[in-house]
């Protein structure tokens, strides 16, 4: 039986992955985290309790020998680096969830990104630092440092927004809230921005195809369809069976009035940024997505039954609903 660590696991990817691995009854799973999220969960696995920026709990780590190391939390490059000297010579092989928030993007020029593309780049200060406003910089500095390992089998996952059952930021719900609870909703540009999801069960089934898998290739953009949030609004009327009107802003409209991208109306970039092409994972990992249609259908049904539609409360924060309908009063009135 593989062993395996599991680095988090206990939020929102890694409990889903957890949730489709335990069933398989395939592996010896064991996480390490800090006990601090979600504790009660998955008390059947075996832990190891440390803090992946401390170097004395790293070393709990590095006493044993893993056949394959999954790493879902890995945000920042130097506890990283510190932590591969550690466990050199002692990981089978590393399963590192990156993003494709990291690629260089460039809004005069809107394609389906592909693997071979340009990411960021990181300073020495970025490098240090552990501020969100660092996180691309950092995600792209860990695949570096993963690629500079002598003799490490490594594969790197990039998903897209990913979205599903325990996604704790709000930011979809935020929209699947108002298309149950409104009948006019403001979005920008038409709500026609494009950007590449990732429905969580198929990025879970990505890592647990990523175990076995013997492929040359080492880095896997994995989203599993392209949508707008105009596309979800009218999916998610039409399954409601509910009338949506959308009021469209512009980007200058928005801006003038102090709504910001991704916070003020959670998900919108003014542009299509996190767009990336899939192909080599679908060939490589023979992998067939979850469909828009199904995500939704899925999500009605877990936001009913869990959730219970309670007021979204996205990270970072939204407007509120009298920002929206003070917006949308002077949209009329022009
Ligand atoms: N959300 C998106 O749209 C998106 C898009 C692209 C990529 N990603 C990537 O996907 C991953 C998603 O993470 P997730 O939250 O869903 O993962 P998760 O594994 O479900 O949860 C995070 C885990 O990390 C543990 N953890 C946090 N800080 C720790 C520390 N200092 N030391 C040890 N353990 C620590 C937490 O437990 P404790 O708190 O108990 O320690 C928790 O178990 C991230 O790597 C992110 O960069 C996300």
């Amino acid at each position: 039986m593989k062993r395996i660590l599991i680095i988090g696991g206990t939020r929102f990817v890694g409990r889903n992955l957890i949730e489709k691995l335990l069933p398989l009854d395939k592996y010896d799973i064991t996480l390490f985290n800090r006990g601090k999220t979600n504790p009660d969960i998955f008390q059947e696995i075996k832990r190891i309790k440390g803090d992946r920026k401390k170097e004395s709990d790293l070393r709990l780590l590095a006493a044993k020998d893993w056949d394959v190391v999954i790493d879902i939390s890995g945000y920042w490059a130097e506890p990283l680096a510190t932590q591969l000297s550690l466990q050199k010579g002692k990981v089978g092989r590393y399963i590192y969830v990156s993003t494709s928030s990291h690629y260089q993007f460039d809004p005069q020029n809107p394609h389906l990104i592909k693997e071979e593309e340009a990411i960021v780049s990181c300073s020495l200060e970025e490098r240090k630092s552990e501020e969100r406003k660092h996180y691309n910089q950092n995600k792209a500095e860990c695949e570096r440092i993963l690629a500079q390992q002598e003799d490490l089998d490594y594969i790197i996952l990039r998903p897209g927004l990913i979205i599903g059952k325990y996604d704790y930021t709000d930011r979809l719900y935020y929209w699947f809230h108002k298309a149950k609870t409104q009948e006019e909703i403001l979005v920008a540009n038409g709500g026609e921005n494009f950007i590449s999801f990732t429905n969580v069960e198929d990025l879970a089934e990505a890592i647990i195809t990523a175990i076995e898998i013997d492929n040359k290739e080492k880095i896997f953009n994995c989203s599993s369809f392209n949508a707008s949030i105009s596309d979800f609004l009218t999916l998610i009327g039409k399954k409601l069976d509910k009338k949506i009107n959308l009021v469209s802003a512009t980007a200058d409209f928005l801006t003038t009035n102090g709504v910001k991208q991704w916070s003020s109306l959670p998900l919108w970039l003014n542009g299509n940024f996190l767009t990336i092409d899939n192909s080599r994972i679908q060939s490589a990992f023979q992998m067939e997505f979850i469909s828009l249609e199904k995500t939704v259908e899925d999500l009605i049904q877990f936001y009913s039954s869990e959730k219970k539609w309670a007021i979204p409360n996205p990270t970072p924060p939204a407007l509120s609903r009298q920002e929206e309908i003070d917006l949308i009063a002077k949209i009329s009135s022009t």
